[in-house]
């Protein structure tokens, strides 16, 4: 932690979206501009050029795919070499840390699009301890001649989106990880607001209570770095006629920065015990430019003399990190903790694609109030798997032409995607996985049908690594 520089305000962005060259290059008419970027996982192809065009800007990687959350993390055979892949990643952008959600896109063998939460656990957290533990020693080993370690992993609370399962709080959670494992944390404003409204918190406490408290029992002095992004209703959410309809936001990096972000901004960055601050980055990957740079010139206004201060008064070393003893062997993460926590994710996957009822302790507060995870189960899943990240009917406009003559429902398409767990044995990448699962779904439901889709699926597949080739791909951001 102390070698990394202290930073000040800047932004997380994507490669692509928008286009990263031209938001820099209007930023350069700006009088206030970025101290930093942390910028999202791309290809070694695409990020080279961007450590070259800005030399003078510091950099730091978002990473993705790395589903630490998971009992079954490390036994993957592809899980090494993508983690050369990020290591290399961070070489070339000479970052001082590797970030990444506290949440995976997969678990037990069923995929989403979008990030699921962890199962807020001490086994749980225990887990993801240890394959941290694995991860920083791996980047360690790839430091840079001359350093004796590899970038500090940061641990970013995830999101809510509707629900949250467990039987501890947030903040106990990331307490309990902290304890157990050496890494730093990102602290994201938005995310906090989600826990706030999907939790029993919001009937309990106002908002401004809610975060005190939050932050009171929150690992603090581990917290590195903090995100504001935008907060939205999703566009498959249609509104409740509830008198809190309107507040059904979830994360949304495309929406603009919530008055109310900016307010819970504040109450963090006036904590006492957020001594090890080295950065605040606005969340603007799929955000317009206009809309970038009138909130980034808001955001130094406001907050860039506070940040400022924070930095300059932080602490300089890690006294301030309690001390704690070794953890006891009941700590210690064994093959029995990882398999019985891969058979409650077999669980979370089955109860969150609503093949299965939400029963035992961890899904608890969700079964008493289950209006969050019917809005997950019957409105946001099924808009993830047919539009998300690549529209089916627009992937395989033939196919889905034909096998609707023949009275097959694309509707369909999304419990059979849940039906049954599926070996895990490539990195994961949501829109090849899409490309599979129609080609097996037809191959069942309109056999007929295989070829024409089989050709959709060959003209796909070699577009997209074309596209992956080149600087500029062509697929929509994976956040
Ligand atoms: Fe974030």
């Amino acid at each position: 932690m102390e070698c990394i520089p202290r930073l000040g305000l800047g932004l997380s962005v994507d490669v692509y979206s928008p286009d990263l060259f031209e938001l820099m290059d209007r930023f350069l008419s700006q009088k206030r501009r970025p101290a930093y970027l942390e910028i999202f996982r791309a290809t070694a192809t695409a990020l080279q050029p961007v450590r070259l065009h800005f030399p003078a800007i510091p950099l730091a990687y978002h990473g993705e795919g790395l589903w630490i959350t998971q009992p079954d993390f490390t036994a993957h055979a592809f899980v090494e070499k993508e983690l050369d892949d990020v290591a290399s990643q961070l070489a070339i952008l000479k970052s001082p840390w590797l970030n990444h959600e506290c949440a995976t896109k997969q678990m037990a063998g069923y995929s989403f699009g979008t990030y699921l939460p962890p199962l807020y656990t001490a086994e749980s957290a225990r887990v993801v301890a240890d394959n941290i533990t694995s991860v920083q020693e791996r980047m360690d080993r790839g430091s840079r001649s001359g350093e004796a370690f590899g970038p500090l992993f940061l641990l970013e609370m995830p999101p809510l989106t509707y629900f949250m399962a467990g039987t501890m709080s947030v903040p106990q959670y990331f307490r309990l990880v902290t304890d157990l494992v050496p890494c730093g944390l990102v602290l994201d404003i938005g995310h906090l607001w989600t826990v706030y409204r999907y939790t029993a918190a919001r009937r309990q406490s106002s908002l401004e209570q809610f975060v005190r408290q939050f932050l009171d029992e929150f690992p603090m002095e581990r917290v590195i770095e903090v995100h504001v992004a935008g907060l939205a209703q999703h566009e498959a959410a249609v509104p409740r006629r509830s008198p809190d309809a309107d507040l059904e936001w979830i994360d949304a990096h495309a929406a603009p920065i919530q008055s109310v972000s900016w307010t819970m901004l504040e109450q963090v960055l006036d904590h006492p015990r957020l001594v090890n601050l080295r950065g605040v980055a606005l969340e603007v990957d799929t955000k317009p430019i206009d809309c970038i740079l009138e909130e980034f010139h808001e955001a130094s206004l406001r907050f860039a003399p506070m940040i400022r201060r924070r930095l300059a008064n932080g602490s300089t070393s890690i006294d301030s990190v309690p001390k704690r003893a070794e953890p006891c062997p009941e700590e210690l993460v064994s093959e029995v903790h990882r398999q019985r926590l891969q058979a409650d994710y077999a669980r979370y996957a089955q109860i969150v694609s609503g093949q299965r009822s939400a029963t035992g302790p961890e899904w608890q507060e969700v079964a008493g109030d289950p209006a969050g995870l019917d809005r997950y189960i019957h409105d946001y899943m099924p808009h993830e798997i047919l539009y998300w990240g690549g529209a089916i009917t627009e992937m395989f406009p033939e196919t889905c032409r034909v096998i609707s003559e023949q009275g097959v429902s694309l509707e369909e398409f999304v419990p059979w995607w849940f039906q049954i767990a599926r070996p895990v044995e490539r990195p994961y990448d949501f829109f090849l996985l899409k490309i599979d699962r129609m080609l097996e779904f037809v191959a069942e439901r309109a056999p007929a049908v295989f070829k024409q889709a089989e050709r959709e699926a060959d003209s796909l597949r070699t577009a997209y690594a074309d596209a992956n080739d080149v600087a500029r791909p062509i697929m929509e951001p994976t956040r």
